[in-house]
């Protein structure tokens, strides 16, 4: 127990790193949250028309969750460690307490590491991602399909196991994308490319 502990702890912490404000940074396109939706996602980088620096924040971010979850599989095996590593650092990119827990929306960390938990399951939501942004042109959209299908994916794509997880991950990028929604539903959510 104790070493799933630790696993939770150290993926929190690697989760909690906030890249989209480090790449804005350093990039010197200013404070992130005082931008577009004010998320710390490559989204609302892309907002600023900077490409590479949202391109490095989408890989960074979705690198966090995936090399969480290939170290605890490296280090304790294919077992419960490696899905409480991806939890984790799905949460930690949510709810970082560098930021007062006022994190991302998760949507690159998901990604991840489902791409390092179950490739299969994480390959079907990054084209169900690009399949709703084709036809919405809204990242929020998008990203509310690939959640809402993922632990679907997981179930055809034999892997059962996962179910529940990405159930639950995609039941928190749905909450929160709560103020994302709301847009969507008055028609306001900008699109892609549109500031
Ligand atoms: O990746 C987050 C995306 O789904 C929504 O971001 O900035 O439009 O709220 P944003």
């Amino acid at each position: 127990l104790w070493l799933l502990i630790a696993t939770g702890a150290l993926a929190y912490l690697l989760g909690s790193v906030p890249f989209g404000i480090v790449m804005a940074r350093l990039f010197g396109l200013g404070d992130l949250r005082r931008i577009g939706s004010g998320n710390i996602g490559a989204t609302n980088v892309l907002r600023t028309g900077n490409r590479l620096a949202a391109f490095l924040t989408l890989v960074l971010d979705a690198g966090k969750g995936a090399i969480a979850v290939l170290a605890a599989r490296a280090l304790l095996g294919a077992g419960d460690a490696a899905q409480v590593a991806g939890f984790f650092a799905f949460l930690g990119h949510c709810a970082p307490v560098w930021l007062r827990f006022r994190g991302g929306k998760g949507v690159a960390t998901f990604l991840g590491t489902a791409l390092a938990l179950a490739w299969p399951v994480g390959l079907a939501a990054c084209a169900t991602w690009l399949a709703g942004a084709a036809l919405t042109r809204i990242s929020s959209a998008a990203a509310l399909l690939a959640a809402a299908l993922a632990p679907v994916w997981a179930l055809l794509l034999g892997r059962p196991d996962a179910v529940v997880l990405f159930a639950l991950l995609g039941a928190l990028v749905w909450w929160r994308h709560r103020p994302n929604i709301a847009r969507i539903l008055r028609g306001e959510e900008p699109r892609i490319g549109a500031g």
